[in-house]
């Protein structure tokens, strides 16, 4: 029997960008299911909150089929061995986030050895894309539009009060 072979996508998701998006539209190519996690103990001091950054994830992916949202705390491995998966997938950018990727999976490995990392590599489009520097230029009035969903900038421009 097939078996379905599903794939965490991690992250903090503070908000979700176009960039995110790419990883999991491709990611689908390759697993039956997705499952587009919030770390909501994370180390970063989001602008979003958790009900925020679920709330713009299920609009920007209603359409997708076979994609699940859901929030984790605590090891990240040990929510993968929870939902029953064994594979993280995560986007790699430019040689900047190499180095982190790279101790991030060795440390993952590390702590539960049946649990893989897969890398996809950002689609050139969206490299130079962060969610802290959409969060920057949203904050001093600039346009964010065609880098993040049109839920995500509607709400950035709320949070920064632009109206226009
Ligand atoms: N295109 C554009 N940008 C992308 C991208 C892509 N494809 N993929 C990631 N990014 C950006 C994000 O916007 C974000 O930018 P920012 O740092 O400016 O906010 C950055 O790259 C990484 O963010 P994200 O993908 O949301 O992940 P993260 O690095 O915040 O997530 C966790 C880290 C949650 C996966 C990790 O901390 C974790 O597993 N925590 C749980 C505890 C644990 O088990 N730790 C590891 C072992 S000790």
């Amino acid at each position: 029997m097939h078996k379905r072979k599903t794939a965490i996508y991690p992250g903090t998701f503070d908000p979700i960008t176009n960039g995110h998006c790419d990883i999991i539209r491709r990611g689908l190519k390759l697993f039956d299911r997705v499952i587009v996690a919030i770390a909501t103990d994370g180390s970063k001091n989001p602008l979003f909150t958790v009900e925020e950054r679920l709330e713009m994830l299920r609009e920007t992916l209603k359409d997708m089929p076979n994609v699940e949202i859901d929030c984790f705390d605590g090891l990240l491995v040990d929510y993968v061995v929870k939902r029953e998966a064994d594979t993280i997938l995560r986007g790699l950018r430019a040689v900047s986030d190499f180095e982190y990727e790279f101790q991030m999976a060795l440390m993952n490995r590390k702590l539960n050895k049946n649990v893989q990392t897969v890398f996809l590599m950002t689609g050139l489009r969206w490299i130079f894309i962060s969610s802290s520097i959409i969060k920057e230029a949203a904050q001093f009035g600039g346009e964010t539009r065609g880098m993040v969903p049109d839920v995500v900038r509607n709400k950035l421009n709320e949070k920064f009060g632009k109206t226009r």
